[in-house]
Formats: C-alpha cells, structure tokens, sequence
C-alpha cells in the first residue's frame, strides 16, 4: 500500500471508530477448542497463550494441570495456535469452527432501550439503563420499603446502583445479594431483578417472610461498565474496563483484598482473569467493598451471583484449607442444592471454591467471609449446565424466569437454614 493511501486508510479508520463509537464484536468462523494439560510444561505453554494475543480468547483460566480450558481462536490464528499445541504434544478437541453460529442458535432477546420502566419483565434481557430506571421507580413507588443505594462507582464514572428493602421495617439481620461483577454473565443480573420484583410483590408466603425478615441488600450490577461493554461491543466481555497498556480491565472477581493473587488468578493484564495491579486496583471493587465496610456487623449473609454450570460454592477459593464453621456450611448447602431441584429438576453440584471448581483467590465472597465477619457467604453459579459450554453465557430469555424461581426457592431454602442454624441471631 502506498503511503498516501495507507495515511487514507488510517483517516477513514479514525473517522470510523470516532463516528460508529463501537463497532460489534462477531465470532465468525471463530473456533472453539478445548485443550487439556498433562504436565506442568504443558500448563506453562498454555499460560503463554493466554493474554498473548487478543485472537485467542481463553474462558476458563490455566491454573492446574489436568483441568479442561475451553479457548476460543480467530480464523487467522488457527494455524499458529495448532502448531503451538502441536509442539508441546498438548491434547485438544475442536469443540465448533463458527462460534457465531453457534451462539446464534441461543435465542436472546434484549428488550428495546427506552421501552422499559412501563413493562419491566424477565421475557427479556435489558441495558444498563432500563434497570437502573426500573429500580429508580421501585423507590418512589415504595416510599420507606425500597431505597436507593449507591454501592461504588466505575471507571468510565457509572453508579452501581441497587436497593435496599426493609418491607418488615429497620434492624432486621442483612441479607447483601451482589450479581454481574462478570460482565458476560447475563442472567445474574436478570435473577437478581427478578429476586427484588418477587421480594416486593410474592403473595407466596415463604418469599413473603423472606422480605419481612431480613434488610436486603441488592446490586444487580457490580460491574456496570462491562455490562454496557457486552451490549455495544462484545457479548463475551467479562472485566471491567479500566485501561491497562494495550489491554482493557482486571477480573472484579480476583481482585478484593483477601489472599489477592495468591493463585487462581493472571498477572498479565491482557488475561481474562488478570488479577488487576494491587488488590483494589479497580475503583468498582473498591468502593464496593468500602459500601461493605460501611455496614460491618449488618450483614448475616452474603450471596454472589455468577454464570453458568450449576455450581453453590463457599469458601475458599485461595486454599483447600476448609472455613472453621464448614459443617454448617454443608448443612447451608445440602438444603439450598436440594430447592433448587425441586421445581424443574435443575441439578446443582459444588463445595468449596477451591475444590469444586478450581482454585480462584479475590473473590467477593472470600473477603467477605475472611474480612468483614459475614459468617454465611455463598457463590452460585446459574444455568446452564456446563454441557451449555457453547452458548454458555447466553441462556435462552425464555429461561429467565424459571432459572429464577429455582434460585429464590433455593434462597428461601438457605435463610431458612441459615437462621436455623443462629446465623441471623
Ligand atoms: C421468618 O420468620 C418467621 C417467624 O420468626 C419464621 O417462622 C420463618 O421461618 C422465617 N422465614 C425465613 C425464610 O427466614
Ligand atoms: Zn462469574
């Protein structure tokens, strides 16, 4: 190209991106494999790959040898990537070559922009405003019941906003619901909405003595500049989006101040699981946990709402090491994974973080347990099942609603156990 045009090209290119302030992210073509280490040498090849190259997008983080990662592999990488396994002998499966279509096949609807505040319901998926309008209206709507709270700030200068329901009055034991710190996980917001409608209006007597015993917390949205990110740009974005040289944001999820990148976590910033600089190096992660100290000794519970593969987990998730009060934690959990069956069937397994699924420091959940004396801390992971690993992140819109009844029964479930077992005395 010569250097008048290519100057042409680079104008266009700029006016381009200035005017369309972003383009979306497609995944045509793109590949999906899984990739399986059999030793450390292979897990170090694989630890090179991720973050080296933003054509090459790794779901699961390369943290211990045995452990299947899925990655994802632009058209014009594949070559390259297979040679890379090829060497290191490294085991693979191509799971589909156009994860575009693939996605496609999932039926997400997101409801129109602007349409929302009227006829909020979970037939669909909203933006970032339309919930934040909705919950805007639940406070004036139900004056003394329902307050808005600020739970910290983002990067791009974003509220993370949620509320407080208090439909028994003050001084109830506090129950702190916090959804979307992973930006691409879609239905943990949904559920987490859809919690707050049934707190407010469930005729259903078990919900309407969860929402008159307790002082809920809620955030539907602890990383609300990534959600706004999976609905412009990129559906598969999971950070927040804080600039870090030519990479974009830290996990929210490895980043709180309790055995912070211990392990389980990336240094490489353009990881998916890049653990941040420093522990609350991110401003949502830190001003959120700043709320949290805030209502130290009110908070009895903590439920973290993630997505997917069907998992309840507790900590932790730096060490084996199991949490002193673990039988009761098993006892939480055993009531809570058998509710959760009970309406459609829906199979939930887990444990301790670290066991369950893989080791995973600075979490939100960690730090509250270890820090901030909340003695009751858990983690779902909603649907789908891990078998959904293809379209994992998009669950069909028509099962948010029955994702979320199974969750509140299994809520419902765990404070009963909880305060049976003198967690809310
Ligand atoms: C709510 O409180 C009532 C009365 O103390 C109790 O019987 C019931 O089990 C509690 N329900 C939940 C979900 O905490
Ligand atoms: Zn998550």
């Amino acid at each position: 190209m010569s250097l008048t045009k290519c100057l042409l090209f680079a104008l266009l290119a700029i006016v381009a991106t200035a005017s369309v302030s972003a383009e979306r992210v497609r995944y045509d073509n793109y590949r999906m494999y899984k990739a399986t280490s059999e030793n450390a040498k292979q897990l170090a090849v694989l630890k090179d790959l991720e973050g080296s190259s933003d054509s090459i997008l790794f779901l699961d983080g390369v943290h211990i040898v045995g452990a299947e990662v899925q990655i994802v592999v632009a058209p014009h990488k594949v070559a390259d990537f297979l040679d890379i396994l090829g060497k290191a002998e490294i085991k693979y499966e191509l799971k589909t070559s156009d994860l575009q279509k693939s996605m496609d096949e999932v039926e997400e609807k997101v409801a129109i922009k602007g349409r929302a505040t009227r006829a909020y319901n979970w037939a669909e998926y909203y933006e970032l405003d339309d919930t934040y309008a909705w919950l805007q209206s639940l406070a004036q709507q139900n004056p003394g019941v329902v307050t808005l709270i600020e739970g910290g700030k983002t990067y791009q200068g974003r509220s993370i906003l949620g509320v407080k329901i208090t439909k028994g009055g003050s001084n109830k034991p506090g129950i702190f619901l916090e959804a979307g710190i992973h930006a691409r996980e879609w239905i943990a917001p949904a559920a987490a909405t859809y919690i707050i409608n049934q707190l407010l209006t469930s005729e259903e007597e078990s919900v309407k003595q969860l929402a008159e015993n307790y002082t809920w917390y809620v955030l539907p949205h602890a990383n609300p500049d990534g959600y706004v990110y999976t609905h412009t740009t990129d559906r598969l974005w999971r950070k927040t989006r804080t600039p870090y040289g030519n990479c974009f944001g830290a996990d929210p999820n490895r980043n709180w101040g309790f055995h912070w990148n211990e392990v389980g976590a990336s240094s490489n910033p353009c990881s998916d699981t890049y653990a941040g600089p420093s522990a609350f190096s991110e401003i949502e992660t830190l001003s959120l946990s700043e709320y949290l100290k805030s209502l130290k000794g009110k908070i009895n519970l903590y439920i973290s709402l993630h997505a997917y593969s069907q998992y309840l987990l507790y900590p932790y998730g730096h060490t084996n090491e199991l949490p002193d009060n673990v039988a009761d934690f098993k006892k939480v959990y055993d009531a809570s994974i058998a509710a959760v069956n009970k309406r459609y069937g829906t199979t939930y397994t887990g444990g301790n973080i670290y066991d369950a699924i893989y080791p995973a420091a600075g979490a939100s959940v960690d730090w509250a347990y270890g820090t901030q004396d909340v003695r009751m801390s858990f983690c779902y992971e909603l649907r789908p099942s891990s078998s959904s690993f293809l379209t994992g992140f998009r669950l069909p819109a028509a099962q948010i609603i029955p994702a979320s009844e199974e969750l509140l029964d299994s809520i419902v479930a765990m404070a009963t156990e909880v305060k049976n077992l003198g967690y809310f005395d």
